[in-house]
């Protein structure tokens, strides 16, 4: 069951920007794009732990800040020729105002 949480209004993150929210779970990382689609991942890169909501958003993916890995921002996943995974989480925009699904959130704390 999906318990949804309004953390914050779309218009707080800048489009091609990227907003912090803190979880008991640690940070997750909640992009903006050019064409007003969010996306929540983990604010880490899978190569070094750089933190992904300091990256460059074009089109629907981030690129790190730190050594220019690429990663989806719908799947989470390392554009070739690099590898790795980066969790997501469900988002969604209703009413100018962001929704992340607690119910996920929670999920991960007991994998
Ligand atoms: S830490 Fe992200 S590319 Fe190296």
């Amino acid at each position: 069951m999906s318990n949804w949480i309004d953390i914050a209004a779309l218009d707080d993150i800048p489009k091609r920007g990227a907003r912090l929210v803190k979880t008991v779970h640690g940070c997750i990382a909640v992009f903006r794009t050019g064409t007003d689609e969010v996306f929540a991942l983990d604010n880490a890169c899978p190569h070094k732990n750089g933190p992904l909501a300091e990256g460059i958003v074009h089109s629907n993916s981030v690129t790190c800040p730190l050594h220019n890995w690429v990663i989806s921002l719908e799947t989470g996943s390392v554009q070739g020729p690099d590898e790795g995974q980066v969790a997501t989480y469900p988002a969604r925009v209703e009413g100018g105002r962001i929704f992340l699904d607690a119910a996920m959130l929670d999920q991960r704390a007991v994998a």
